[in-house]
């Protein structure tokens, strides 16, 4: 039986240790650090953010006023798939909207969620530059456009 030992952990954290090791302590370097660090670990949980403030004497509260400012930190995980459904105006005259109603109806989320099985994370964006195809989403870099209520669901189906 295969017992985890919590050893990739430990080498993430070794990793990260390596990371804050080669920046200053100066203000812009705390982003890079966390970008560094929501790269080793997926998300950055309550404990990496304790983890670099101590280890780079940056105060709690500033890392985490840094992480909730930018939409890039994520505070939770993912799921193995991400759609990025776009609420910009283009996609929203066409009915983007209620595209995010039929998704979170057929995953049981709500938008920023991901799915209890940890397959969909389900976030809106402003654009995605593709507003000819609108409503269009993004499933982990491949783009579905003319969304409809029953072309969603048969999207869904592709990444089941
Ligand atoms: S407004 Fe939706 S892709 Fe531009």
């Amino acid at each position: 039986m295969k017992v985890s030992s919590g050893k990739g952990k430990d080498e993430k954290y070794r990793r990260l240790t390596e990371i804050i090791k080669g920046y200053s302590n100066s203000p812009g370097s705390l982003i890079q650090i966390l970008h560094q660090a929501q790269n080793i670990f997926g998300y950055l949980p309550k404990e990496v953010l304790c983890f670099i403030s101590k280890e780079t004497g940056f105060s709690s509260s500033r890392v985490y006023g840094v992480v909730t400012f930018y939409e890039s930190f994520r505070l939770s995980p993912v799921g193995k798939y991400t759609i990025k459904l776009c609420l910009g105006t283009a996609c929203h005259v066409r009915g983007a909207s209620a595209m995010v109603d039929e998704i979170e109806t057929l995953l049981g989320i709500k938008r920023g969620q991901t799915t209890e099985d940890g397959k969909f994370t389900l976030q809106t964006v402003n654009c995605l530059g593709s507003c000819a195809l609108g409503p269009v989403a993004v499933i982990n870099g491949n783009y579905h456009g003319h969304l409809t209520r029953r072309r969603v669901e048969r999207v869904l189906k592709e990444y089941q």
